[in-house]
């Protein structure tokens, strides 16, 4: 059990790391948090117009997840799958309230994305085709990013045969359900049509 709580613990650090503020701080685009949606994910580093550096934080910001998922490996000898998915959880939860930001940090996308494809690499990818579908037919982020991760309970069932009973079903859910409550303010501007469309200036407020 203290070996899971330091698992628990350690994903969550690695996982608050946030490299959307990082980033833009480091190349001079000044402070993330005061530019578009005000949010500190790659969606919103595309705003500041550098699209490298919103490259940038969706690749690391993913690649902190699939690097939480790969610590529980090794750090676990039993490879139950329980370690795995309480990284992926918890890296997850690390993004969205990191202790660095007063516990104010992203929508968890990136990094649902690269823990689930860690977790699972059939059905992380299916969940980022479904992401990057939506998104570039909406030209909506978080449309896009809504779909996928609502669909990520089924698609754990099919294409991905996951017992609802196991720890990779359970994390899936509940960084689903984390990542669409971090949405609510997308989810109203999405329903009143004021949510901007992927490059455009975006909303403060969320
Ligand atoms: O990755 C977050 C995205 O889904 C929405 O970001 O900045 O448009 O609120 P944003």
């Amino acid at each position: 059990l203290p070996l899971m709580a330091g698992v628990g613990f350690l994903s969550y650090l690695i996982g608050s790391i946030p490299f959307g503020l990082v980033l833009t701080a480091l190349s001079g685009e000044g402070d993330i948090r005061q530019i578009g949606s005000g949010n500190i994910g790659a969606t919103n580093v595309l705003r500041t117009g550098n699209r490298k550096l919103a490259a940038g934080t969706l690749v690391l910001d993913a690649t902190k997840g699939a690097f939480a998922v790969f610590c529980a490996f090794v750090l676990c000898p039993f490879h139950t799958g329980a370690a795995e998915a309480l990284a992926a959880a918890c890296a997850v939860a690390g993004h969205c309230f990191p202790v660095w930001l007063k516990f104010k940090g992203g929508k968890g996308v990136a990094t649902g994305l690269g823990s689930m494809i860690a977790l699972s690499p059939a059905i992380g990818l299916c969940c980022c085709a479904v992401w990057l579908i939506f998104a570039k037919v909406t030209k909506i982020s978080s449309a896009g990013a809504l779909v996928a991760f609502a669909a990520l309970p089924l698609l754990m069932i099919w294409p991905g045969h996951i017992p609802f009973s196991s720890p990779t079903y359970l994390s899936g859910v509940l960084i689903a359900l984390l990542i669409l409550a971090r949405h609510h303010a997308n989810i109203t501007r999405i329903f009143t049509g004021t949510e901007p469309r992927i490059g455009q200036g975006g909303n403060q407020g969320g």
